[in-house]
């Protein structure tokens, strides 16, 4: 049985795969066992798509981030699925743009808030709790993020490569419902989430992958994914894929993420 390292907590175990994990090790983080590099590495090996998608993905994620920061004025952000802290996180490209800016991460994963709790342990605006989404409301009422965030101000929510972790049976969309009903109008929703559409084969695949770990892949089509933003009104460009959602003036967008990506305000 592997020996867990510092960053890993006790309750785990080593020899099952973790989405979380593997995710780190795709982006180049060293917050991973053995089990989550040969799964990874496979399917790198047969799906090279997987890791450029997560890099479109959190390229998307930093684009969204400088968005709402500078554009919006966004002075606070609850990251649900915030996975485990690489370069460029949430709070270091908010807090470069805007010192002060808040940031409350919550995962599921225990790894991914030890991690992030030693990252954030000098940082009185940001902080990491455990949490499992589709149970939103200890979420909402956890103390560290209701001492953080204030929920009378827009705060920026983010679903970003999170969602398709969500089975239909946990309903995401009411989910989503409750959560805007706790938040202040002027407040954002930044959502992105895997896709079949166009790529059926490839996402069967990363579907049978993904049952050999704790969170199995939901793809959702587009009309679906558009829905879970509910009453939260889409700004330009609407969703698209990941690439195309306000692109950097030297990239070319490939429009082949496999990630579908949007940001919504709430009226
Ligand atoms: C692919 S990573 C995405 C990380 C980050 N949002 C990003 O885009 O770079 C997905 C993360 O969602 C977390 N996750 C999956 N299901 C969850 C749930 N029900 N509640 C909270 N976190 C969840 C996983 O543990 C993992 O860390």
């Amino acid at each position: 049985m592997p020996r867990t390292p510092d960053w890993s907590p006790d309750d785990i175990d080593p020899n099952v795969p973790s989405s979380a994990r593997m995710y780190d090790y795709v982006l180049g983080g060293f917050n991973n066992f053995e089990v989550d590099r040969k799964l990874a590495d496979w399917v790198s090996e047969t799906m090279p798509e997987v890791a450029q998608g997560a890099r479109d993905n959190r390229a998307f994620l930093r684009r969204v981030i400088t968005h709402l920061v500078t554009e919006r004025g966004v002075g606070q952000f609850l990251d649900l699925g915030s996975g485990i802290p690489t370069a460029g996180n949430v709070h270091e490209i908010a807090q470069r743009l805007v010192p002060g800016t808040r940031v409350a991460y919550v995962d599921i994963d225990p790894v991914a808030v030890r991690v992030s709790r030693q990252l954030l342990a000098e940082n009185p605006d940001a902080t990491a709790v455990r949490g499992d989404l589709t149970d939103i409301e200890p979420i909402l009422a956890d103390p560290e993020v209701r001492a953080l965030l204030d929920f009378t101000r827009p705060i920026a929510v983010l679903l970003v490569s999170v969602l398709h972790f969500v089975p239909d049976s946990a309903r995401p969309r009411s989910v989503i419902e409750r959560l805007r009903n706790a938040l202040a109008p002027g407040s954002f929703l930044a959502i992105s989430h895997f896709t079949h559409e166009g790529r059926e084969d490839y996402a069967k695949r990363i579907v049978a992958m993904s049952r050999q770990t704790p969170t199995t892949t939901n793809p959702r089509t587009r009309a679906r994914i558009e829905d879970l933003f509910g009453d939260f009104t889409l700004v330009a460009p609407g969703l698209v894929d990941v690439t195309e959602w306000h692109p950097e003036e030297d990239v070319t967008p490939t429009g082949r993420s496999g990630w579908y990506g949007g940001v919504g305000i709430l009226g």
